[in-house]
C-alpha cells in the first residue's frame, strides 16, 4: 500500500486567450471539422502568443490558484513543473516561478515525462511531501505545443494546443489523498513520439535543425490503448478497488477515441469521463489539471470521490494516481 501523508489542497489553471477552431485549421491544411471532431472529439484549441511562453502561462495558472484559495504562497517550499515545452533547456520554468513570485526558501525542478509528466509530477511530490523533505509542493503542467507543432503536418497540427494547470500539495497525516501510484515504460517505442532537440532525429535520417513533434499516430493510439486498459484494472485492484468504485477518471486527453477504447475495454462508465481536449486540444502535461480544476469549478467533485489520473505519451510513459478528493 502507498505510503502518504499528503493531501491536494487546491487546485488551478490557465488557457491563453486566441482560439484555432478546425475550420481555421482547414484553411492551411487539407482536413475539416467533421474530420477532426469524428476522429479525436477536438473543437478548438488555445495558442500563446509569439512572446507568450509556457512559464508565463505557468504563472499565470498559479495566480488563479492563489486568487481562488487565497493563498499564502510564500510558505511554498517545493516547485515541481513538469513540461516539455519549457523557455529555455534550463533556468528551469520552475525556478522562473520562484523568481516571479520571489519565493524565499523553496526547491525547484522541472520534470520531463511528455504527456505523462503532470501524473508524474504529482506522484512525486506526495512522495517528497509524505517523507517530510519538504511541506508544501506546487505541481505544474504546462505547456506551448504551438511552439513546436508543425502547423504544414495535418496529422500533428490539429491534436496540439497551448495551456497551464496547477495543483498545490500539503502534508496531511491523518486525511491523506494519495491512494496509490505506478509508473510505466516502453523506451523502445520512443521512436513513435517525439520532439527533436539536440540529437534531432530518432531515425537517424540526418540533421533537422528546428524542434518539432514528430508523431506515428497510429502507433501511439494502440500503445496508449493497451498500456492503459491492461494496467488500470491490476492498479486499482492492488488498491482493494474495482473499475466500479472510481467516481471520476481523468485519462490525458489525446483524443476521445482512445479514451473511448480504453473504457471499453475495462469496463468503465463514459460518463465518469473528465476530458479537457474538446475546447482546449492535446495540451499534454497540462490537460489533466485542465480536467480537474474545470470539473472543480463547476461543482463536479465531491471531497471523498474516489479519482484515478492516468498520464501516458511520448517516451513511452505512463502513470497512475488513484486519489481521495479532498478540496
Ligand atoms: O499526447 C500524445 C499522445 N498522442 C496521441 O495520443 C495521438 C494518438 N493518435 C491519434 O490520436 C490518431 O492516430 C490521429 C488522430 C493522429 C489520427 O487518427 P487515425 O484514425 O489513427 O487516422 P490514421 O492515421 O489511420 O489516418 C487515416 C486517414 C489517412 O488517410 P489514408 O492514408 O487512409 O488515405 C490520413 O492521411 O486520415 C488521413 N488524415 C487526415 N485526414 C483529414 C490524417 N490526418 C488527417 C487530418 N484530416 N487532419
Amino acid at each position: 500500500m502507498l505510503f502518504s501523508q499528503a493531501k491536494v489542497t487546491a487546485v488551478g489553471s490557465y488557457v491563453p486567450g486566441r482560439r484555432l477552431t478546425n475550420d481555421d485549421l482547414s484553411k492551411s491544411v487539407e482536413t475539416n471539422d467533421e474530420w477532426i471532431q469524428r476522429r479525436t472529439g477536438m473543437k478548438e484549441r488555445r495558442i500563446a502568443e509569439d512572446v507568450q511562453f509556457t512559464s508565463d502561462l505557468a504563472i499565470k495558472a498559479v495566480e488563479s490558484m492563489i486568487e481562488t484559495f487565497s493563498l499564502e504562497i510564500q510558505t511554498i517550499d517545493m516547485i515541481i513543473v513538469a513540461t516539455s515545452t519549457s523557455d529555455f533547456v534550463f533556468p528551469s520554468v520552475a525556478s522562473q516561478i520562484q523568481n516571479y513570485f520571489g519565493i524565499s526558501q523553496c526547491g525547484s525542478m522541472d520534470l520531463s515525462a511528455a504527456c505523462a509528466g503532470f501524473t508524474y509530477a504529482l506522484n512525486v511530490a506526495n512522495g517528497l511531501v509524505s517523507t517530510n523533505q519538504c511541506k508544501k509542493a506546487l505541481v505544474v503542467g504546462a505547456e506551448t505545443m504551438s511552439k513546436v507543432v508543425d502547423y504544414q503536418d495535418r496529422t500533428t497540427c490539429v491534436l496540439f494546443g497551448d495551456g497551464a494547470g496547477v495543483a498545490l500539495v500539503e502534508r496531511e497525516e491523518i486525511n491523506p489523498s494519495f491512494v496509490h501510484a505506478s509508473y510505466g515504460t516502453r523506451g523502445d517505442a520512443g521512436r513513435y513520439l517525439y520532439v527533436s532537440n539536440i540529437a534531432n532525429n530518432i531515425e537517424g535520417e540526418g540533421i533537422k535543425k528546428e524542434k518539432k513533434i514528430v508523431q506515428n499516430g497510429r502507433e501511439v493510439f494502440k500503445l496508449a490503448v493497451s498500456s492503459l486498459s491492461n494496467t488500470i484494472p491490476p492498479f486499482l485492484k492492488e488498491a482493494d478497488y474495482g473499475v466500479g468504485d472510481v467516481d471520476w477518471f481523468v485519462p490525458h486527453s489525446a483524443n476521445m477515441r482512445i479514451i473511448h477504447a480504453i473504457c471499453d475495454r475495462i469496463n468503465m462508465n463514459e460518463d465518469k469521463v473528465l476530458f479537457s481536449g474538446e475546447y482546449y486540444g492535446n495540451t499534454s502535461s497540462a490537460s489533466i489539471p485542465l480536467s480537474l480544476t474545470e470539473a472543480y469549478q463547476l461543482g463536479k467533485l465531491q471531497r471523498g470521490d474516489l479519482i484515478l489520473l492516468s498520464g501516458f505519451g511520448g517516451g513511452f510513459v505512463y502513470s497512475h494516481c488513484l486519489l481521495r478528493w479532498s478540496i
